[in-house]
């Protein structure tokens, strides 16, 4: 059985660091990318701190389709360069969001969202697979260190997907 450490009480870099080990070792001998990415979610969302939501979407025919997550129901389709996903999806860059309800276009699937991070998955040659979308009810919950942690796990399921 898998038992998730708990990881409430280390620092953030331990933190993220057990977890894209955690990751990687989820993922290793796996090769069914929904099987991938719903593990994935859910040690993130079980892990890290104070979320309401943590999950992906894909790139399917030009736009991007909701995939495995944890948290409340969410939008299923969201077009490139709407909202967060879909701006960071578009310029293929992360996006970290203080206050989603300052961000222009923001789709709110979960009212109880204050904050949000969406780290885009790349291929080595730089093609857009999706994004890693995570979701705070704390106003400005993400900081650099969060970005770097979610960035390496969407590192290491970017080369699973
Ligand atoms: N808030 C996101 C939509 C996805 S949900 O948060 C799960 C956005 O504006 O892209």
């Amino acid at each position: 059985m898998f038992v998730a450490p708990d990881l409430t009480k280390s620092s953030k870099a331990d933190l993220y660091r057990e977890l894209a080990a955690q990751c990687r070792a989820l993922t290793d001998d796996e090769t069914d990318r929904v099987a991938n990415m719903a593990n994935c979610a859910a040690l993130i969302f079980n892990s890290v701190p104070r979320l309401n939501w943590a999950g992906f979407y894909l790139l399917k025919g030009g736009g991007l389709v909701l995939g495995p997550f944890q948290g409340r129901v969410a939008c299923v389709r969201i077009p490139l360069g709407r909202g967060v996903c879909g701006m960071a999806a578009e310029n293929h860059s992360t996006l970290r969001v203080a206050d989603v309800t300052k961000f222009p276009g923001h789709i709110a699937c979960d009212s109880a969202s204050r904050s949000e991070i969406v780290v885009p998955l790349l291929t080595e040659d730089s093609h857009l697979i999706g994004v890693l979308d995570v979701d705070s009810p704390e106003l400005d919950r993400f900081d650099a260190d969060d970005e770097a942690g979610l960035s390496s796990i969407a590192r290491i399921m970017a080369a699973k997907l």
